[in-house]
């Protein structure tokens, strides 16, 4: 099975990546062939206005890449930019989707929405989205059965344009300073090159004839449409693209430090760059049971982002001991979070050496990787010439 992924260099990596993506692509490695991208143009269609960091976060991700054990023996490690026949494939790709395709792409609007978020807007609207709503509502020449069943739909399923039509005319410039948000904001990921970005993940999977993509949740919608991409090529011009399939990762969401989704933006991440004295004040600042207040009271482990943090890393002999003491109170949480330092540094430590290590050869990874993208250039450019063929160009 040829399997394929990709990741934005977006810096330095963290466990949430791990378990998230990178556990799983190392074992994947064992038994398929695998192909592994660093993401760079996909990182420019959100970061074009921050350049010049693009360059230090790949290095920092091949220094990952390589300390967490993906391996250039037994998978190509690539870099997406170096592989220019990947444009070409992007301008045909573009000619044959339909607009509406992305544009009702989940994670496109959601990530749009996530600039602005609905509830933000709600608390500052003069009276509110939800009475705008229940006013039009109110004028609609219906007996409406479930006023509020229908009220959550509209309110879920605002529009895009909806929302910038709300933003331009109805926000108050104050409001917009309270809320932190500029019109320039709002329009960031407003570009062609945003709303194209699935387009260009489908030219990432297909022009290399992958069958499996293993990723997280979050891109499934884009996987579904890089098979609705094969399948209307396909249909067009003649076979050519395998239609890809999502292989999803069985570990739960990792957690972060404050329990919630590990994750750069929250503040809540443990990297692996990250010294040992980093970690330990990370791990000691870690939210626990809020009922659980001094050492005696009894402790509810299956809410504790703690002890979610020893069932991964600590053995079960000794992480059953945990949660019996933890709910009986004999254990407080100071001594229960140096256990779990103990744990998560002994998977850490070697990480983190082989880290060092990789980052003192700099030059012979960058090397590994140009050398994984002379590989893909290869496989590349032959499907592109079974395109032009089957398209009679
Ligand atoms: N969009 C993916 C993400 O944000 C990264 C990515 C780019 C990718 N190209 C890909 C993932 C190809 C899988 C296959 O995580």
């Amino acid at each position: 099975m040829k399997v394929l992924s990709g990741m934005r260099p977006t810096g330095k990596l963290h466990l949430g990546h791990y378990f998230g993506v990178i556990k799983n692509w190392v074992e994947l490695q064992e038994k398929h062939e695998t192909f592994y991208m660093i993401a760079d143009w996909h990182a420019l269609t959100t970061a074009y206005k921050n350049t010049e960091q693009i360059k230090e976060n790949i290095e920092q991700v091949m220094i990952d890449w390589i300390a967490l054990g993906l391996d250039p023996n037994k998978s190509t490690l690539f870099i997406q930019s170096e592989v220019k026949e990947e444009l070409e494939l992007f301008l045909i790709f573009s000619m044959i989707t339909p607009k509406s395709w992305l544009e009702w792409n989940p994670t496109y609007k959601d990530m749009k929405l996530n600039l602005l978020r609905i509830s933000d807007l709600e608390l500052s609207f003069k009276g509110g989205l939800r009475d705008l709503v229940k006013e039009f509502l109110a004028k609609v020449p219906y007996k409406i059965v479930d006023f509020e069943a229908f009220e959550e739909v509209i309110l879920d399923t605002l529009s895009d344009s909806f929302i910038r039509a709300v933003f331009e005319g109805l926000l108050e410039p104050e409001i917009l300073n309270r809320l932190n948000v500029s019109k320039r904001d709002f329009y960031d990921t407003d570009t062609y090159g945003f709303l194209g970005y699935p387009v260009l993940q489908a030219v990432d999977i297909l022009i290399y004839k992958a069958e499996a993509v293993p990723v997280g949740e979050d891109q499934l919608p884009h996987i579904e449409l890089s098979r609705e991409i094969a399948r209307r090529f396909n249909q067009l011009y003649g076979e050519v693209f395998p239609e890809p399939k999502a292989l999803l990762t069985e570990t739960p969401r990792l957690l972060g430090t404050d329990g919630r989704k590990m994750s750069k933006s929250y503040n809540n991440a443990i990297f692996f760059a990250d010294g040992k004295e980093e970690v330990r004040q990370k791990v000691m600042k870690f939210f626990t049971d809020p009922q659980k207040l001094r050492k005696g009271d009894p402790g509810r482990p299956h809410i504790c982002p703690v002890f979610f943090y020893h069932r991964l890393f600590t053995n079960s002999e000794k992480t059953q001991q945990i949660e019996v003491d933890c709910m009986s109170g004999t254990l407080g949480c100071v001594d229960c979070k140096k256990i779990m330092f103990e744990s998560l540094e002994s998977f850490l430590e070697p990480i983190r050496e082989k880290r060092l290590e990789v980052e003192k050869s700099i030059k012979d990874i960058k090397e590994v990787f140009m050398e994984g993208s002379q590989r893909a250039r290869q496989i590349a450019r032959q499907t592109l010439e079974e395109v032009k063929e089957k398209m009679k160009l």
